[in-house]
């Protein structure tokens, strides 16, 4: 998708690519939500239910403590909705919504759902004229249902004071989201190997501080305190969780749920609607029996731990690779894992790639001086014509099977550049990463030795950045011409290319 590859694209520029937040956005609402436990216990120790106004001015006091608390607790919690969305729009963009995903996206729709209804309850907290525009709309809904017996919307009217139970309940709603959050966190994550919780540690404390430090600076301000005689006609509502009080106020209950229920429907639905039409749709991986020596380095690498070792039963000894389909999200990593090249989906295993790339090479009449892009279709190669290179498109470099490298080089053509997409931006969550690993750090089915690694480069360019890999090619066309002139002289630099890594997990 064009707006994201250029939002990505920006933001690549701006922080680097190592530490862009829009590819930590998932991992960045985990950090808000340690962020509100931590902050929120300690306002949890001043909040009074029987005077929740008065103790939240009180907070507001502590200028050496509670203010910026607060004001870290409501930051972050803004925080975290705007992180979720763009995490939400990004799994949409990258089509990431559908087959064994769809538990982690239904349980991503919830979990904004928990984060949302969290949120509200916490603005009711203050009992500011916010938080009595919130629960009189909140009552005022739930009134439209058949739920309670009695009308909440009479305890708003101002003809009573409000009971303290209410106070008690949406206090004992805002802890106990908060649970429910772990849990489907818990779901959202479970088919998933190794899940990143937690972005790189320099945006991590950058994100934290970068918001205490605007606590500090800004604290929030507090509003009016709330009087059920007097509904104030406007009141400044929060972006976040507030945005929708001046469209809903002015329209009947019924159609408020209606709309409500229709966006939250069109989202539960979007795995069924995204799926492709089973022709298209990539089936899952297998394994070949014949070749698998039961090494169980796919079974190591699977994003998505969707391969098992069971007993053989073809006569030999020991254990061999199982795909569950029902878990395989087709992403081919385990393809460029394994060495003798006995698993991936069908058309993208190893062998499939040997025999692809010498089609491509008996087509291409490629020699010294030439050279080879073998680029991701998600990242830039797949959406820029890259002049003055012949282009050899792989899944995801993570499928990328070292052998294939090994053969263009072999071939004697100048160079061969893999343009790879940003590692935490990788469409099969870890291809990145484990490429690197077996070009670098000898992981199995690893770049042989006896391959000339002054003959290879790779770059990491994603789907916005062109430019990004024509600056890339070019540089390392004038490396190979270098090489060419004065052969042996100009050697792979490992460990600048190895620094890469650091950042890949
Ligand atoms: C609201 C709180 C949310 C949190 C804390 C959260 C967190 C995460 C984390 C940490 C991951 C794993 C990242 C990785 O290691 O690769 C993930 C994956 C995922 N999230 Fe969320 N997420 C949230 C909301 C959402 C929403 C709203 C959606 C979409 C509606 C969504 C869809 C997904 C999907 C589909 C994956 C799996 C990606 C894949 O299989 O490649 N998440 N999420
Ligand atoms: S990587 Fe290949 S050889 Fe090793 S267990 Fe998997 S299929 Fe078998
Ligand atoms: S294609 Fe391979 S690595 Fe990817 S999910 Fe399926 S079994 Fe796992």
């Amino acid at each position: 998708m064009r707006v994201l590859a250029r939002l990505d694209a920006a933001f690549n520029a701006l922080y680097g690519w190592r530490w862009n937040p829009l590819y930590h956005s998932g991992a960045l609402v985990v950090t808000c939500f340690a962020v509100l436990l931590a902050t929120g216990l300690y306002l949890l120790l001043f909040y009074r239910t029987g005077a929740p106004y008065a103790s939240v001015a009180a907070i507001d006091a502590q200028w050496w403590g509670g203010r910026w608390i607060r004001g870290l607790h409501r930051y972050v919690s803004d925080l975290a909705l705007l992180a979720a969305v763009v995490h939400g729009f990004r799994m949409f963009a990258q089509r990431r919504s559908w087959g064994p995903r769809a538990l982690a996206w239904v349980s991503g729709v919830v979990l904004l759902g928990i984060f949302f209804v969290c949120g509200w309850t916490g603005y009711v907290m203050v009992w500011d004229a916010h938080g009595q525009l919130l629960a009189a709309e909140g009552a005022r809904l739930l009134d439209a249902l058949p739920v309670f017996s009695e009308p909440l919307g009479r305890a708003f009217t101002g003809e009573e004071p409000l009971p303290g139970a209410f106070f008690f309940m949406n206090l004992f709603a805002h802890i106990a989201l908060p649970i429910g959050i772990a849990l489907f966190l818990w779901v959202h994550v479970s088919r998933l190997a190794r899940v990143q919780l937690l972005p790189p540690r320099r945006l991590l404390w950058g994100t934290v501080g970068l918001f205490a430090v605007v606590a500090v600076l800004w604290p929030p301000p507090l509003g009016p305190e709330a009087d059920l005689l007097r509904l104030p006609a406007t009141v400044p509502t929060d972006w976040a969780y507030g945005f929708w009080l001046t469209a809903s106020r002015g329209v009947a209950a019924g159609w408020v749920w209606a709309a409500g229920g229709a966006m939250a429907l069109a989202a539960l639905l979007v795995p069924v609607l995204t799926k492709p039409r089973a022709a298209s749709a990539p089936p899952p991986s297998w394994v070949n029996p014949r070749y698998c020596t039961g090494c169980e380095q796919c079974y190591e690498d699977c994003p998505y731990e969707a391969i098992s070792m069971v007993p053989r039963d073809d006569g030999r000894e020991g254990t061999v690779g199982l795909v569950d389909p029902a878990k395989c999200v087709s992403c081919g990593v385990c393809a460029g894992s394994c060495a003798p090249m006995g698993v991936g989906p069908p058309g993208r295993t190893g062998r499939d790639q040997l025999a692809q790339v010498k089609e491509f090479l008996a087509g291409a009449s490629l020699g010294p001086g030439d050279m080879v892009v073998v680029g991701c279709w998600y990242g830039a190669t797949g959406s820029t014509e890259v002049a003055g290179a012949r282009v050899f498109p792989i899944g995801c470099v993570g499928n990328l099977h070292t052998s294939v490298i090994e053969y263009l080089v072999r071939a004697g053509i100048g160079g061969v550049l893999v343009a790879a997409c940003p590692p935490r931006d990788c469409q099969s969550r870890e291809g990145v990463k484990w490429f690197h690993e077996r070009m670098h750090n000898g992981r199995e089915a690893e770049l042989q030795e006896r391959v000339d690694r002054g003959r290879i480069r790779v770059a990491y360019a994603a789907a916005g950045e062109a430019r990004v890999l024509r600056d890339a090619l070019a540089g390392f066309r004038a490396h190979v011409r270098l090489l060419e002139a004065a052969p042996g002289e100009h050697d792979f630099n490992v460990g600048a290319e190895c620094e890469v890594e650091e950042t890949a997990t």
